[in-house]
């Protein structure tokens, strides 16, 4: 069988991580949203989880400043801040979710040209992570 979520809100959102993440909040999106002592405790993020609990195939949706380093220049708003990467523990989880695909084809797209441009006749694993 082959996962897809795809939604209009941020993929780390309540109701599309109900298909992939085990969280006391909701509101834990990245490390950064995180209390020290839940992470103490071993609780992890939503958005890293995506990662690791299900063999997610295509993946579609906002929240790509919950995936990069505190500080990164967003790729369609350099200039705004609040689009800015939040993770405090300096994972990128785009490019490391791409190592994890090994022997296939994981792409990752952020906006319409690139997504527009996506064979699924080759491509075994999207990922489209556009801002909200
Ligand atoms: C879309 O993303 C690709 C990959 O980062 C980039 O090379 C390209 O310039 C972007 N296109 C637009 C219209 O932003």
């Amino acid at each position: 069988k082959s996962v897809g979520i795809v939604t209009t809100t941020r993929v780390q959102h309540a109701t599309p991580a109900t298909s992939y993440a085990h969280s006391a909040s909701r509101k834990w999106y990245s490390d950064a949203d995180m209390p020290e002592a839940a992470k103490k405790d071993g609780c992890t993020d939503i958005a890293s989880q995506m990662l690791k609990n299900t063999d997610i195939d295509v993946i579609i949706g906002g929240g790509r400043k919950y995936m990069t380093p505190r500080g990164t220049k967003d790729p369609e708003y350099p200039a705004d801040f609040s689009s800015r990467g939040k993770r405090k523990d300096g994972r990128n989880l785009i490019d490391e979710w791409q190592k994890m695909k090994i022997g296939k084809v994981a792409r990752y797209v952020w906006n319409q040209t690139d997504f527009s441009a996506v064979d699924p006749e080759t491509t075994d694993y999207l990922m489209g992570e556009f801002v909200v």
